[in-house]
């Protein structure tokens, strides 16, 4: 069995996580949320999501639903870093597509993005290429988040630095646009 079709948390962390929530408001979605932090690649795998509904007698259907609502919520392995880009109406008139684009020199991204996935992982899991729709930040657009972090008006230049950084230095934990 590969790795990555393990459970990527175990189940005594699962089981703390769930009684430390239990009954409490938005369970469900705390649980979920620390369970991905918990998990190396920081996403829901299946034996983790089997578990937590035999556990919490949720649905499979239902943490899967929660799970696809929600663009934090990954159902696959993550890079360690993060690049996500809007592609909403202000963001594409300010010039988003030109930094998916400049993205795009990361071997198959541009294939994945435009065949329909809002998510690209590199093959050595240094960055995760990411769509959203919007971040509610129109006026700032173009808006981009690396690691958590949203940076607004955000130039080709820019990118193509962060890129470049991050290819010269992959131990790099802390990245940041500017
Ligand atoms: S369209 Fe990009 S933040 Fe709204």
């Amino acid at each position: 069995m590969n790795a990555l079709e393990e459970s990527q948390v175990d189940r005594t962390t699962i089981d703390e996580i769930i009684s430390r929530h239990r009954g409490k408001p938005g369970e469900l979605l705390t649980v979920m949320e620390e369970i991905q932090e918990a998990s190396e690649f920081k996403y829901l795998d299946k034996l983790s999501m089997d578990y937590l509904s035999s556990q919490t007698k949720v649905p499979l259907s239902q943490i899967y639903s929660v799970a696809t609502f929600y663009s934090f919520f990954n159902l696959k392995p993550q890079g360690k870093h993060s690049i996500i880009v809007c592609r909403g109406t202000a963001c594409h008139t300010k010039g988003s597509k030109t930094l998916l684009d400049d993205l795009s020199v990361l071997q198959g991204c541009k294939e994945a993005l435009d065949s329909g996935e809002t998510s690209f992982t590199t093959e050595d899991r240094l960055i995760t290429v990411k769509t959203v729709a919007c971040f509610g930040q129109c006026a700032l657009a173009p808006v981009v988040a690396v690691d958590g972090i949203i940076y607004s008006n955000v130039t080709s230049e820019q990118i193509k630095k962060l890129l470049q950084h991050l290819q010269e230095d992959k131990k790099d934990e802390n990245i940041r646009l500017y």
